[in-house]
């Protein structure tokens, strides 16, 4: 499994065949100015909630690539208002096959909206269970206790976690978080791309070291094989 690193919560995740996208957030972000925005390929866009550090570039990804949104049912709907008819509308809890694996939706504890004010139904993350890795992707969110239900029924590889702190969990929770996952490996993300999420990367390091967890900081345009 190849992922590659878009900055703040946007990851592309190739999985065989298939290209997942998450949270697309690329053209607003100047940390994230080296990507060849346009040369982006994506089969699935897969969207945690509304906020538009996370929509921000859906529209136009998805009408070059026609590729698939995944996402609840009102993100799906005000994506299709725009015109975007490839989009798998889900909600909390429920669980779909897809060509790349098993997708299910699951809590997140944060808010949503969209970028013009509609409300955005309510925030989620992603567990997906492929023949190459099983991994949670969290969106947004507080540690919550939730979390564990996912360890009874998924063996997580590797979890996204943010650690940014702020809008959402910090380091110490994320680190909560894996071990409520039960996984030992995590992908920061949602930190430093605004002044109240900038973090010390030693600082994380040494957090997650002492808990025993091992976390990678993707550069911006880095890929890596888990
Ligand atoms: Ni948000
Ligand atoms: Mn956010």
């Amino acid at each position: 499994m190849k992922i590659t690193y878009f900055g703040h919560s946007c990851f592309l995740v190739e999985m065989g065949e298939n290209r997942l996208l998450f949270d697309p957030f690329i053209k607003p972000n100047p940390l994230a100015s080296t990507v060849n925005f346009s040369a982006i390929e994506a089969d699935y866009i897969i969207l945690s909630h509304g906020h538009v550090d996370h929509v921000a570039d859906v529209e136009e990804i998805a009408k070059r690539t026609e590729a698939t949104i995944i996402a609840n049912w009102e993100i799906a709907n005000w994506f299709g208002n725009k015109g975007i008819v490839k989009a798998h509308a889900m909600n909390t809890g429920g669980k779909c096959g897809f060509e790349f694996g098993t997708l299910k939706m699951v809590t997140a504890i944060h808010s949503s909206s969209m970028p013009d004010g509609t409300y955005g139904g309510n925030p989620n993350g992603y567990v997906i269970e492929s023949a190459e890795k099983t991994f949670y992707y969290s969106g947004d969110t507080a540690l919550t206790f939730d979390m564990k239900l996912i360890a009874d029924e998924f063996k997580i590889d590797f979890a996204f976690f943010p650690i940014g702190d702020n809008f959402t969990m910090g380091i110490e929770d994320a680190c909560a978080a894996a071990t409520f996952v039960k996984t030992d490996t995590i992908i920061g993300m949602h930190y430093n791309t605004f002044p109240p999420i900038e973090i010390s990367e030693i600082e994380v390091m040494e957090t997650a070291r002492i808990n025993n967890k091992k976390l990678i900081l993707m550069n911006v345009g880095e890929t890596i094989e888990l």
